[in-house]
Formats: C-alpha cells, sequence, structure tokens
C-alpha cells in the first residue's frame, strides 16, 4: 500500500513536468498504482485507517504525485460520513466552466504540500470534465464546488502547476470580494 513518504513534496523538481498523455491499453503497472492511489485517498479520509496507517488526509492524486509523469488522475470524493464517490481520469480535460469562480476559505490544500498555505485560488464553480476511463472509454463528468476545484487542482498537477502558483504573492486575500468562499 501506498504511504504518505511515497507522495513527492513540493521541492521535488518532477511535480514542475508536463505529463504525457497515456494511450491504450493502459499497462498493468499503471493499472496497479491507480488502485493504491484509490485506497490511499479512500483509507486517508477514514479517520480510523488515517490513524492506523499514518496517511495525511486527501482527496485527490495525479500520477505525477508518485513520480509517474503520465496524464491519469484519481479523486474520492466524501459525498456524506463514509459514502465515497471516485473518479479515475485518464487525460482528462476540462471541456467547458462555469463564469463563476470560487476559492477554499480556509486554503487549498495538497498532499505534496505539507504545510498550510493561506491565500486566494480562484477556480471555476463547475467544469465539465471529459477524458477516458482505464479502458479507454470516453468519459464526461460534471462537477461542482468542492469537486470543481478538485478536478481543477490535479488537473493543474499534470502541466507542474501547484496551487499556491495561484495566489498572489504580495497580496494573498487580493480580489476575495470578486469570488464566492466555499
Ligand atoms: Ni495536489
Amino acid at each position: 500500500m501506498l504511504k504518505t513518504k511515497d507522495i513527492l513534496d513540493e521541492k521535488d523538481k518532477r511535480l514542475r513536468l508536463v505529463s504525457e498523455e497515456v494511450t491504450f491499453p493502459m499497462s498493468d503497472e499503471d493499472l496497479k498504482y491507480i488502485d493504491l492511489m484509490v485506497t490511499y485517498l479512500t483509507d486517508s479520509q477514514i479517520e480510523k485507517l488515517a490513524e492506523k496507517y499514518d496517511l495525511r488526509p486527501g482527496m485527490g492524486m495525479a500520477a505525477i504525485q508518485l513520480g509517474i509523469p503520465k496524464r491519469y488522475i484519481t479523486i474520492v470524493h466524501e459525498v456524506e460520513e463514509g459514502v465515497f464517490d471516485t473518479y479515475v481520469v485518464i487525460n482528462p480535460k476540462i471541456i467547458s466552466n462555469s463564469v463563476e469562480k470560487i476559492y477554499v476559505e480556509q486554503g487549498e490544500g495538497c498532499l505534496s504540500v505539507n504545510r498550510d498555505v493561506e491565500g486566494i485560488v480562484p477556480r471555476y464553480a463547475r467544469v465539465t470534465v471529459e477524458g477516458y476511463d482505464t479502458k479507454g472509454q470516453k468519459i464526461r463528468i460534471r462537477a461542482r464546488e468542492e469537486l470543481a476545484i478538485a478536478f481543477q487542482h490535479e488537473i493543474d498537477h499534470l502541466n507542474g502547476i501547484l496551487f499556491y502558483d495561484h495566489i498572489d504573492l504580495k497580496n494573498p486575500m487580493k480580489d476575495a470580494d470578486r469570488y464566492r468562499a466555499i
């Protein structure tokens, strides 16, 4: 199983790579990593397991966070206590977005960033994501609010972007009134 130490830290330059498109059929190794990522994200959001295995909680992970420069992401979204929706998207792309933007009031988090970073990260409130499942079938997902932010955050990873790149360093709370806090 994956441990928190297997996840690249923000100082690792590989996180700045632009990941490569995946071709199908996917390799057994990539499929294995996807399973590991989903298991990590699910367990990390179940308090007892997170404690037992010392997992830092997170809802999303991109392959590059394990040092794999390929375009796939996993998101495990807790929709109610102990109930999770799991998304695995290969070669994901945002094909449309809302005009409205939002931000996480307490600050966005990332499994590769082991510190609190304050500041506004503007994100679309709603996005439509297109990509492929692990078998190469086209999929389309409509996401809003927290889930929409997760998709934007993970797709950024595939382009070598970390969430705090979006924060204005001189004025981290800049334009707070232009966006809705969630
Ligand atoms: Ni992240």
